[in-house]
């Protein structure tokens, strides 16, 4: 079977790699600029590769929302499987793109799009098949698990340890879609997709970041014997499902406090199966490049774990009957009581998930630098 690579960057050149002696040739290669190592797989032509019968599967490792979506779009017309590793395009148009994709008999996946290289997707869609998934998340982000780690060990403050995490190659040059959550709304989105087979626009979901947190407040956290990770959570709710992003305190004991370096660390509860976690790395040139090219050979298999999604449901999503206990520090007004103290922080009584994001942002508009994150458990 024949296949192309969209895009050869870090996840394009590593799913070229995993490919070699698959029985899957990747016989076209799309990039925006000369490259001579490419030979004649190389086009600088969309419609080389959209006029080729014998090409079956479209794999977009671009980035981005246009041109990939409508490469994307213009694959499923053309009557080719595809393939992406896109989260924040994948978020937004996944919808439309499945209901292209069955209208026509062809597949779509992205196993690279959530967790890198650990196979959640593919698992959290063949427990839904025989289970009812109630709830899901975890840390499903490298960079700002990374920045919190070294925030942690060294004592150091935000910025250096995100300098830190840029001269290592864990943050890019603009941080700003790991540390404000946006990454991780669109991972979290997501994978509530596809728990609950519905489709949640990703902008609903709301999300706070770790642009603020202090080397104070992480002093603040190891007294309470407590380390703050960068989350996703999903629950399914009567009307539909609560999903959010936030910084969240976990205790020890718990696997998300030792999580080292920038892994991610991903769980679902299922009525029957109980509560399953997976643990790897998110990111990375191997590790993403083989989800990608795991899922070429499953689509040539005729076997895609993505083929019993459909995700047409649209649903709303209510984060108001999500109660947690907060530590708030950096508001010149909170509008909640304070249950206790700690240095110049307090934690909170229980506060919706909605309630504390909207005080975050009027605390954002009035000229704050807030931080908050919930306690998890309690
Ligand atoms: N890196 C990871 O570990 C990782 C993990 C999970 C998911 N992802 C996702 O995977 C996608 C790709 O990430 P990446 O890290 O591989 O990015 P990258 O290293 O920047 O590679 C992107 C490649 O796409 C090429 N490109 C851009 N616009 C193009 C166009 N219009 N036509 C053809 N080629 C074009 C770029 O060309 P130039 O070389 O000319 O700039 C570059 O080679 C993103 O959606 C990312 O979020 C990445």
């Amino acid at each position: 079977m024949k296949a192309a690579l969209l895009g050869y960057g870090t996840v394009g050149k590593g799913a070229d790699a995993v490919l070699k002696g698959s029985g899957v040739e990747v016989s076209r290669i799309l990039a925006r600029r000369p490259r001579p190592e490419l030979g004649e797989r190389l086009t600088l032509d969309m419609s080389d590769v959209l006029g080729d019968p014998d090409i079956s599967v479209v794999a977009e490792c671009i980035g981005g929302y246009e041109p990939a979506h409508g490469f994307l779009r213009a694959s499923l017309e053309a009557g080719k499987s595809v393939v992406s590793s896109n989260k924040q395009m994948i978020a937004r148009y996944l919808r439309e793109l499945v209901s292209l994709a069955r209208e026509r008999g062809l597949s779509i996946a992205f196993s690279a799009a959530v967790g890198g290289g650990i196979p959640w997707l593919v698992n959290l869609v063949r427990t839904a098949g025989a289970d009812r998934i109630t709830g899901l998340g975890g840390v499903m982000n490298g960079t700002t698990n990374f920045i919190l780690n070294a925030m942690q060990g060294g004592g150091g403050d935000f910025a250096d340890a995100l300098a830190e995490a840029q001269r290592l190659g864990f943050a890019e040059a603009d941080p700003s879609a790991d540390i404000d959550g946006i990454d991780v709304r669109a991972k979290i989105s997501i994978s509530a997709d596809l728990a609950f087979d519905v489709f949640l626009d990703p902008e609903t979901v709301p999300v706070l970041g770790i642009r603020h947190i202090t080397a104070a407040d992480v002093a603040n956290f190891r007294e309470l014997g407590l380390v703050c990770r960068l989350i996703g959570r999903a629950d399914r709710t009567d009307s539909g499902a609560a999903v959010y992003a936030e910084p969240m305190l976990f205790g020890a004991g718990s696997a998300e406090q030792s999580l080292p370096g920038a892994m991610n660390l991903i769980s679902l509860e299922a009525e029957r199966a109980g509560r399953m976690s997976f643990s790897g790395p998110g990111a990375g040139m191997g590790p993403t490049g083989s989800s990608v090219a795991l899922d070429i050979l499953d689509i040539s298999r005729g076997r895609s774990a993505f083929d019993a999604i459909s995700c047409q449901n649209v649903i709303e999503n209510d984060t108001d009957g999500v109660l947690h206990r907060y530590y708030a520090r950096g508001f010149s007004k909170l509008p909640f009581e304070a249950e206790s103290r700690t240095g110049d922080a307090v934690i909170t009584g229980p506060v919706s998930v909605s309630a504390m994001h909207a005080a975050v942002s009027a605390a954002l508009e009035a000229g704050d630098r807030p931080f908050a994150a919930s306690l998890a458990g309690r």
